[in-house]
């Protein structure tokens, strides 16, 4: 049985701009398992990236999250305080973006970079009172931070309803009726707040109490955790002193160094030191190939090569030891070769650390070798989902034909079929499949209704009428089928 480590339900997620709203994710659910890669491919421009941000919860202030939820350990990552969103974003989700410079402080030395979200949350016992703490301040704090998101949405509602009125072309009549509407529609407004901070007042009560009970308690078991710390140090050391004084020259340096290792032993117990994090810095930096870790430690961003910046940006994910590592085109900028050894990297630190994995990409052919399983988007929507073999083996989408005709040849490194046309412009998404308008395969029905997502196994689905049982039969282009032929006889072959 899979276990589901993170799902994105029914995402819609748009921007307000001077333009008008842009529907970047219009509609988007999926799940992520245990130790899996899921990738996620589309063309620029699809929502890819905004899926993640809203993930990682560092969405664009102009954002409006219009639907959906993103639960991961059972919180919904939409609702919770931006404090627990930190905890979660800093410690059990990692990210690395597309371009590893931007990540980087260009003039901080690589070694401090690495060392520095370590030595931020270096004080063991705080963490541990954080520990014990966090789940009742995470239940109190979400009650907040839900009202807030509750009114932030009634807000940003009503400022949508009411810059209508900016529309020049409104008659003098029209803009009368509008004002009389916006001034009825912001009373509503004041009363929905006043409700919602009302109704959060009552919530909040017991929640706050439970949560005063916990951080006495915490506080007792901190104390006692470091009493026992202590006690253990003077004990050890006690009789280490009174050796000393009987001791002679050789001796006592022997003596005194037990000493100085179990002083350390203590500190090391109680938080983490600037020598232990350069300690674990240089592991990982071992752990992601970077050769000479305790040289390079010490130079800039510049004396890197962009492979071994990208090794840096993953080093700093893996600091924190995250649970999920967000991927997003983190080799785009890369030169082929090097391409294929991040790649590498990247897979051989999610089977070492057990993570599951999103990998974003608009290159399905890079994915060959990473995904576990699939998920094609267009224009802010996922249109087929299914396991890695079933979307390069069983393609049902023209819009996946299409990606599948356009990765480069393997021999001839040739671009096979550019996608013909652009994709629409978000502002005013296509009726119907989105796709249509730039797929040969479309049928009147493509312009007119959004197509459902059909089931083609209990694994993969896709959006297209194609799929209907009153489509007329098409087959994919032959390209397509050609490679699948010619790579399922190749496999064949080798067995
Ligand atoms: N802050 C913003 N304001 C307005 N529109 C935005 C904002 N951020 C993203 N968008 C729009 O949302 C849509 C989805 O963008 P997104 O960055 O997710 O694309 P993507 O699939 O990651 O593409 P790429 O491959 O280019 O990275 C695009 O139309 C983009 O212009
Ligand atoms: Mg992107």
């Amino acid at each position: 049985m899979n276990e589901k480590v993170l799902s994105v339900n029914n995402l819609v997620i748009s921007f307000k701009t001077d333009n008008g709203l842009v529907r970047a994710v219009r509609d988007v659910s999926f799940e992520l398992n245990k130790g899996e890669t899921l990738c996620i491919v589309g063309e620029s421009g699809s929502g890819k990236s905004v899926t993640s941000k809203a993930i990682m919860g560092i969405l664009a202030k102009n954002a409006i999250i219009e639907n959906g939820s993103i639960i991961y350990d059972g919180e919904n990552l939409l609702e919770v305080s931006e404090e627990e969103f930190y905890k979660i974003r800093g410690h059990k989700i990692g990210m690395i973006f597309q371009d590893p410079l931007s990540s980087l402080n260009p003039i901080v030395k690589i070694g401090k970079q690495i060392t520095e979200a370590m030595l931020i949350n270096s004080d063991k016992l705080k963490l541990m009172y954080e520990d014990l703490i966090s789940k009742d301040l995470i239940a109190y704090k979400n009650v907040i931070a839900k009202r807030n998101i509750e009114i932030n949405n009634a807000k940003k509602q009503f400022d949508l309803f009411a810059s209508k009125a900016k529309d020049k072309t409104l008659s003098k009549e029209a803009k009368d009726k509008l004002l009389v509407e916006i001034k009825a529609k912001k009373q509503e407004l004041n009363q929905v707040i006043l409700e919602l901070k009302k109704e959060c007042q009552e919530k909040i009560k017991p929640l706050k109490e439970q949560l005063d009970i916990t951080k006495k308690e915490a506080k007792l078991k901190v104390k006692a955790y470091k009493r026992d710390i202590i006690a253990k140090k003077n004990n050890d050391i006690a009789p280490l002193k009174a050796k000393l004084k009987l001791a002679n020259g050789k001796e006592k340096q022997a003596i005194k160094k037990e000493m100085a290792q179990i002083k350390l032993e203590t500190t090391n117990k109680l938080k983490i030191t600037k020598a232990e994090a350069k300690r674990r810095a240089i592991a990982i930096m071992k752990e992601v190939g970077i050769p000479e870790p305790e040289r390079r430690f010490k130079q800039f961003p510049f004396e890197f090569s962009g492979g071994m910046r990208q090794r840096i940006v993953i080093a700093i994910a893996l600091t924190a030891n995250p649970e999920i590592l967000i991927c997003d085109e983190p080799t785009t900028a890369l030169d082929v070769t090097i391409q294929a050894q991040i790649l590498e990297l990247i897979n051989r630190i999610k089977e070492e650390r057990h993570l599951s994995c999103i990998f974003i990409t608009h290159d399905l052919g890079v994915v060959a070798n990473m995904a576990d399983r699939i998920a094609v988007m267009y224009a802010g929507k996922i249109v087929e989902y299914g396991t890695a073999e079933e979307v390069f083996f069983d393609p049902r989408h023209p819009y996946t034909w299409a990606l599948l005709s356009s990765i480069p040849d393997v021999d001839s490194k040739e671009k096979l079929d550019a996608i013909p046309g652009t994709p629409p412009n978000m502002i005013y998404p296509p009726k119907g499949d989105a796709f249509a308008e730039r797929s040969k395969y479309a049928m009147k029905i493509d312009f007119m209704m959004e197509p459902p997502f059909f089931k083609i196994t209990d694994t993969h689905y896709a959006a297209t009428w194609l799929l209907d049982s009153r489509a007329p039969k098409v087959e994919m282009p032959k390209i397509v089928s050609e490679r699948i032929r010619l790579s399922l006889k190749g496999e064949n072959d080798h067995e």
